[in-house]
């Protein structure tokens, strides 16, 4: 996580680099900090807290740069602070480093470095960088810059400024990510696309073990061996409007809000008179017919979208699914061959241990399918094959639209795999695909109910502890559902398997624990009702979920929240976004930042 940005050309600095850094808020906020070079000197503002601090304590200072680098952090090493904060430094202050990931090493880097007279000031692993930077340096940046990188173990997207070459930048990616913006006789540096887009939509897609060179007559890119290296320019096709609130209040609501337009983009190009047709998915029906098993791998958000994945492959093609979470997964020997077929899924594309995961897949000879929302990504440039899900930039730190669309790809690749293997009578595959084009539309209808869900709300802005009951699917969702809650309220919310309750948390329901109850699932109807009978039994407060039409709930619960019908499969795609208002309601309510939980980053490119 951390964003790092780098600009070099003829503007004032500054106001890009900030400009850019606000972008890239959403990897990290807890501190940030900016290095520019001025009246040859390099000089350095960092501070604790969000960037509006460091806006603040920077005021007009440093105007007449024009070039820089700048850093938002979210801790790994080295707690929140203005020493923590980068860029940082060597010894003499001619070299200034912003970093992204984790040098494994910098334990040892550090006794090294302390060995050579260097001071190091800060915890952080970072600032090993600089000082072995200082260590290096002969006179030719970029030789130093890669021998550096010989001495390190771990994650790095790195922006180097010089004292020595007023007019260069150095970037070097390993393992996290970094691109680079080509604009008209001026460059840019960035972890991610929408922190440059206002400039240029030209840019390079770093691949690990590669360095850029920035100078102001343009950018040369070479490898970790300084052999040179040739790239396509990356040309970005959606603008810079949708990096923009809209009108809204959050980022959240609006993407909230736009989760219609997602499903549509994401379902109805992929649905041909009755079928489902993948043509992004280069496997016959032979080769599907080979694999014994599927294994689907995440994290967050994106792991709850693979437990629906499970029930769904497992239902309709007949075989069996492992979710597994991604730091998990690689480290306990996982068994999988060319017999399984992985299923990674990762709105950023970028999540450290999704691409661990998907590595050690390939290792064992699997074939990887990446469910992924950005298109370039390390994720999808490293998969077989790639779904993505159309939802378009997603800003705020709770995942919302993309979850949404990452449910839609399941559903899309569940039937696509049943076609191939014939699991599915066409009848039935025909009614799915009818009932998945009314999810838009369906989706609207219930955003159409915020206000409700507003008033829900009030009920919970006080609560210090809210459960989330449901059976088969409606479980996979209250597990989303109360991660939500907790992101963006800090309201202490667990989904339970609604016949597990009783098992012993149960013990926990009191009059001022309100409790959600998902009650979609036609089979298990009457099982789930039952449950929130005995949460009533308790005293507690009961929210129950179901369709249009059906009264029966009304007896049992304190509200009902009504979905339009849909099939019990398609369900979770609609119940999960009255939990997603809720939780945003309950948020403001609360007077917590819904785009910016505490301790939270979107992106995480760090084990
Ligand atoms: C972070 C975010 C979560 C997200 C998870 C996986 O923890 O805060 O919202 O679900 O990473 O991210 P990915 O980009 O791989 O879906």
């Amino acid at each position: 996580m951390c964003g790092i940005v780098g600009y070099i050309g003829k503007q004032q600095a500054v106001p890009i680099l900030l400009d850019g850094l606000k972008k890239l808020e959403y990897r990290g906020y807890d501190s940030a900090g900016i290095a520019v070079l001025e009246e040859s000197e390099i000089k350095l503002c960092k501070s604790l807290g969000r960037l509006a601090v460091l806006e603040e304590k920077l005021g007009q200072d440093f105007s007449a740069a024009t070039c820089g680098v700048g850093h938002t952090r979210w801790a790994t090493h080295g707690r929140p602070s203005d020493v923590n904060a980068h860029p940082h430094c060597d010894c003499t202050g001619k070299f200034a480093i912003v970093h992204n990931g984790i040098i494994e090493n910098y334990i040892e880097l550090k006794e090294w470095l302390a060995e050579r007279g260097h001071h190091i000031l800060s915890e952080t692993d970072t600032e090993v960088l600089p000082h072995l930077l200082e260590h290096f340096y002969a006179g030719d940046l970029e030789e130093a810059v890669r021998l550096v990188t010989e001495k390190l173990r771990g994650a790095f997207a790195m922006a180097v400024l010089s004292y020595n070459h007023p007019q260069k930048l150095v970037a070097v990616r390993k393992d996290s990510p970094l691109i680079i913006g080509l604009g008209d006789e001026e460059y840019f540096i960035a972890s991610d696309i929408p922190a440059i887009l206002k400039y240029t939509r030209k840019t390079y897609i770093l691949d690990d073990g590669e360095i850029a060179v920035l100078q102001e007559d343009g950018v040369r890119l070479m490898d970790f061996q300084g052999k040179p290296v040739h790239k396509e320019i990356y040309e970005v096709k959606w603008d810079a409007q949708a990096a923009e609130k809209g009108g809204y209040e959050h980022f959240m609501l609006k993407e909230i809000f736009e989760q219609p337009r997602a499903l549509r983009d994401t379902l109805l190009s992929r649905l041909e008179n009755d079928l489902v047709v993948l043509q992004e998915i280069d496997l016959t029906a032979e080769e599907i017919i080979h694999y014994q098993r599927v294994v689907i791998v995440a994290c967050g958000t994106a792991y709850h979208a693979g437990l629906i994945g499970k029930t769904l492959i497992e239902r309709w093609v007949r075989i069996p699914v492992e979710v597994d979470i991604a730091s998990e997964f690689r480290y306990r020997s996982p068994l999988i061959d060319a017999q399984t077929l992985v299923i990674v899924i990762s709105q950023s594309g970028e999540t450290a241990d999704t691409l661990a995961a998907l590595r050690e897949a390939k290792r064992h000879g699997a074939r990887v399918i990446a469910v992924t929302n950005v298109v370039g990504s390390s994720i999808a440039r490293d998969a077989d094959d790639v779904l993505y899900t159309w939802a378009g930039l997603e800003i705020a730190v709770a995942s919302t639209k993309a979850y949404i669309t990452q449910l839609a790809a399941m559903v899309l690749l569940a039937l696509f795999l049943a076609e191939a293997k014939g699991s599915l009578p066409e009848e039935r595959i025909k009614e799915i695909v009818t009932a998945l084009r009314q999810l838009p539309g369906q989706a609207q209808e219930v955003l159409d109910q915020a206000g409700l869900v507003r008033q829900l709300a009030t009920v919970f802005q006080p609560a210090e502890d809210a459960f989330f009951i449901g059976r088969g699917l409606d479980w996979s969702v209250a597990l989303e559902g109360a991660l939500k809650l907790k992101e963006i309220s800090y309201i202490h919310a667990e989904a339970y398997a609604a016949g597990e309750l009783k098992h012993g948390t149960i013990a926990l329901i009191t009059k001022d624990t309100p409790v959600i109850a998902l009650v979609t699932q036609h089979d298990v109807y009457e099982k789930t009702k039952s449950n929130i009978e005995e949460v009533k039994a308790r005293d507690g407060w009961v929210i129950g979920m179901t369709y249009v039409g059906d009264q029966r709930l009304e007896k049992v619960a304190d509200q009902v929240f009504y979905l339009p019908k849909t099939l019990s499969e398609l369900a979770p795609i609609l119940a999960v976004i009255p939990l997603q208002l809720l939780a945003y309601y309950v948020s403001i309510a609360r007077g917590c930042d819904a785009d910016k939980p505490r301790n939270l980053a979107k992106s995480v490119t760090v084990e």
